[in-house]
């Protein structure tokens, strides 16, 4: 390829070779920003015009030569030429191109230093709102799988042993908290990139009168950045996202792994829409969970893109660094990833199908009850818990020799291990009894949940204002 002179090479003799301009160039992954980009300029050179700094007539060939532009991104016929290095290069030069000597002047009062920080921050305040809107739309859905299935018992589970039988909702809802957390940390990423840097210049600042709040203004940024120096070396707001990415994926990961193992023969408890499942090429009886366990997958992608922003930004000295070209790759990637995954769990858990007899069957087996026989006891015959605790293993112990389950154990048999078992004992055993007996805040019967469901319904009201405001 024959390439054109880069636009600095003014002061030089020699300029890099081909190979060094393509691996100096940001174009590829930062040419996406070429809708902040142009809006950033328009608004620029309108201010530069408002101050008397260029002409209107300059400002306004500016601006229309910039929508020529846009409009030909938009349709596909822009020329992108990777020797123009940037985004930036690429729409300031073809500008000049279009329109002569009033687009040389658009960079007046400005650096690509503040210009990068300004289109990345807009760009990312952007792809959080779409990320928070599709979040919301998943805490929607596990908010109406709550309410549906709400009679649905499950076993609850730690170290993955059977703990005690919990309704589904429960489970359901306890993802709803993890993702209202995660809305949050979106939300504060996106109030910390909404901060305008443009005007900031290289690093000093500038000598042009420029008026900064009208910038920050239009270009819908609440407020404008305080320290120019600090202003195009934050990448703050990049870090907060691509953590608030990196936290939501584990959750999306934990959720696909019970999934993964609900829909096996081997519990049973679940089965994915045919959508949602893929076959095997060798084996016909196969229904695999692709798709979930393709978003446990892309955690390690999400987390390591975190990790590489962090190293990438660690130890390097003020303001700009070339180095800061790379933050925008894992970014990206990052964005780009938890959404697509967010987008794809709620489609596959509307089109979960439950299998509630293997749940309920798997819910009074394994001994689950052995809480609530030692709550009969503490609270029938004020025996202390570790007591009525030592008593109950005995039993469970007893069941597991002669591989019984403890409702089948008769009432003279319990009464063997502790002379105050009586007959009511049978229904304090029943496991809806069991759900419904946790009548604590936050715990699993129908009457906590119909707490925690309105508690959870009016968290995501709250957070859908937020968006709408946006
Ligand atoms: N492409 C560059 C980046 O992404 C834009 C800023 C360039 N600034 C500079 N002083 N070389 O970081």
């Amino acid at each position: 390829m024959s390439l054109k002179k880069p636009a600095w090479s003014g002061r030089f003799s020699d300029v890099p070779s081909e190979d060094l301009i393509v691996f100096g160039a940001s174009l590829p992954v930062d040419k996406r920003m070429w809708r902040q980009d142009i809006a950033g300029s328009i608004v620029h050179s309108q201010m530069l015009a408002r101050q008397g700094i260029i002409t209107d007539k300059e400002a306004a060939a500016i601006k229309s030569g910039l929508q020529v532009i846009e409009a030909q991104i938009e349709e596909g016929s822009f020329q992108w030429a990777i020797e123009d290095e940037d985004v930036h290069m690429a729409i300031e030069q073809a500008l000049t191109k279009l329109i002569g000597e009033d687009g040389a002047r658009l960079h007046t009062g400005r650096s690509r230093n503040d210009q990068v920080a300004t289109d990345t921050r807009l760009y990312l305040m952007d792809r959080v709102l779409s990320i928070s809107r599709s979040l919301n739309a998943l805490r929607l859905e596990l908010i109406h799988l709550a309410e549906k299935h709400s009679a649905v018992i499950i076993p609850g589970y730690t170290h993955l042993q059977k703990a005690q039988p919990i309704s589904i909702a429960h489970y359901y809802l306890a993802y709803a908290q993890m993702f209202a957390r995660d809305f949050k940390r979106f939300t504060s990423a996106y109030e910390a990139a909404d901060n305008c840097p443009l005007g900031s210049a290289a690093l000093a600042g500038t000598s042009y009168p420029l008026d900064r709040e009208y910038v920050a203004d239009q270009l819908g940024f609440t407020r404008v950045s305080i320290n120019a120096l600090d202003s195009v070396s934050d990448r703050d707001f990049l870090l907060d996202a691509v953590y608030a990415a990196s936290v939501c994926q584990v959750h999306l990961s934990r959720l696909s792994e019970e999934l993964i193992l609900w829909t096996t023969e081997e519990f049973g408890y679940l089965k994915l829409s045919d959508k949602y499942s893929t076959g095997s090429s060798i084996m016909p009886q196969k229904k695999n969970a692709d798709f979930a366990e393709l978003i446990r997958g892309k955690t390690g992608r999400v987390v390591g893109d975190l990790n590489s922003l962090l190293v990438t930004l660690k130890g390097l000295p003020l303001a700009y660094n070339k180095d800061m070209q790379e933050d925008k790759e894992p970014a990206f990637d990052a964005l780009d990833t938890i959404e697509s995954c967010i987008k794809v769990m709620t489609g596959m858990i509307a089109g979960l199908s439950l299998n509630e007899g293997r749940m309920r069957e798997a819910s009074t087996g394994g001994f689950m009850a052995a809480t609530d026989l030692a709550d009969y006891l503490v609270e029938k015959h004020l025996l202390p818990f570790r007591q009525a605790h030592e008593i109950v293993g005995n039993i469970v112990l007893t069941c597991e020799r002669q591989g019984r389950k403890l409702q089948d154990l008769s009432i003279d048999e319990l009464q063997g291990f502790y002379p105050g078992f009586g007959r009511d004992v049978e229904d304090a055993l029943r496991i809806d009894k069991i759900v419904d007996a946790r009548t604590t805040e936050g715990g699993t019967s129908r009457t906590a949940i119909a707490v925690q469901l309105e508690k959870t319904r009016q968290a995501y009201s709250l957070d859908e204002q937020l968006i709408a405001l946006r």
